[in-house]
């Protein structure tokens, strides 16, 4: 069964097909993540205005021949099914795709799949996997709007277990990037700055930052007060004159730990507590080296085992080929003329 699907919940507009769940086909993803650079931030008019001017572009090249297709040109013969994110997001960009997808369900007659994007993510770990996840699992959802726990007893039956009380994983890394003055999207630019702390100057770490909730007996998260005690920090170095490119890195160095060190703690309190057999990442952090080093090294040295998933990056990150694969597995379509965008869809099941 191929399933075209469409993706335009924030700054980026993706489409992709996907043969049964598994295989992409083919997936394109543009993004106006550069214009969003300058202003440190998604300016939501801007991104949907992006939108409007990519969204046929995106479609008309995904039909296009692929070496996964054998070099054939895709028709809407070749389509079976179509899918399309409807929230959560922003109201202008969801629109742009729901819109989109209900004209082509319209003319077609294809069959619509409406698609959660944050169970979405997830499904990251079904496409092109050399191994397929097996169940019970947890699944860690961090983008930059959503933390979110799952367990997953089956495709069905998925337990929303906890979720951040305030701002997201990713939100946290764009915030502190932003007072930092490391730009948008902050995740891979707190990344990149970290990474020349641990090479330069490892033994002299003097700027420490708190773990927040990390002793918390409850699956939640808490990340907002992270950027205050960033700021704190900024304000006592640049009083002791030693705000400078070494101190940002190793700002940049503790962010990244204070922030995976909750991640993967959580998590695994959440596997050991519900003796799950995999755990899955998705959402753009997931994208991030050290988080998923830091797994694997929890992980080879628990007592019982757990395989551990975590996409590539590129699927970890905002593209329309999960949400194909989501759609296979959660095949409910609904008539075209009873979809709408649905910026505030929530998780809680
Ligand atoms: O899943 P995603 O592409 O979009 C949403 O659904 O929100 O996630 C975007 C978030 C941003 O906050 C961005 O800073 C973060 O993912 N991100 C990363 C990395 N790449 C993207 N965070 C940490 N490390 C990365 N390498
Ligand atoms: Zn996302």
């Amino acid at each position: 069964m191929n399933i075209l699907s469409i993706e335009t919940s924030a700054d980026e507009t993706a489409a992709a097909i996907i043969e049964d769940g598994t295989k992409v086909l083919s997936n394109v993803v543009a993004s106006s993540k550069e214009l969003h650079d300058k202003t440190g931030g998604i300016i939501p008019e801007v991104a949907a205005r992006e939108q409007i001017r990519y969204i046929i572009p995106v479609i008309r090249e995904v039909m296009q021949p692929f070496a996964s297709t054998q070099g054939k040109q895709l028709t809407m013969n070749n389509i079976d099914a179509l899918a399309v994110t409807i929230g959560p997001g922003l109201n202008g960009s969801l629109l742009i795709g729901v819109e989109t997808a209900k004209t082509v369900a319209f003319v077609t007659g294809k069959p619509l799949i409406p698609v959660n994007h944050i169970f979405a993510h997830i499904y990251a770990n079904w496409l092109d996997a050399p191994i397929l996840p097996t169940f019970p699992a947890i699944a860690l959802v961090v983008s930059g709007g959503h933390t979110e726990l799952f367990l997953m007893h089956s495709h069905k039956k998925i337990k929303w277990l906890g979720g951040t009380l305030d701002d997201a994983a990713g939100e946290a890394f764009d915030k502190t990037a932003r007072v930092l003055g490391l730009g948008y999207p902050g995740g891979p630019a707190i990344a990149a700055t970290a990474a020349k702390f641990q090479i330069s100057n490892f033994k002299f770490q003097i700027i420490k930052l708190p773990r927040p909730m990390i002793s918390s007996k409850d699956l939640n998260f808490s990340f907002s007060g992270l950027k205050t005690a960033v700021m704190k920090e900024i304000n006592r170095l640049k009083i002791m004159k030693q705000f400078n490119n070494e101190t940002i890195s190793q700002l940049a160095y503790e962010i990244q730990e204070s922030i995976t060190d909750v991640l993967i703690k959580k998590t695994l309190d959440a596997a050991i507590k519900y003796k799950i057999n995999s755990i899955l990442l998705g959402g753009g952090v997931a994208a991030n080296k050290k988080l998923s080093e830091k797994f694997k090294f929890k992980i080879e040295n628990l007592k019982f085992k757990i395989d551990l998933h975590i996409p590539p990056p590129f699927l970890c990150t905002d593209n329309a080929a999960y949400i194909g694969s989501f759609a296979y597995f959660h095949n409910i379509p609904v008539p075209w003329n009873q979809i709408n965008a649905q910026p505030d869809l929530t998780v809680e099941v």
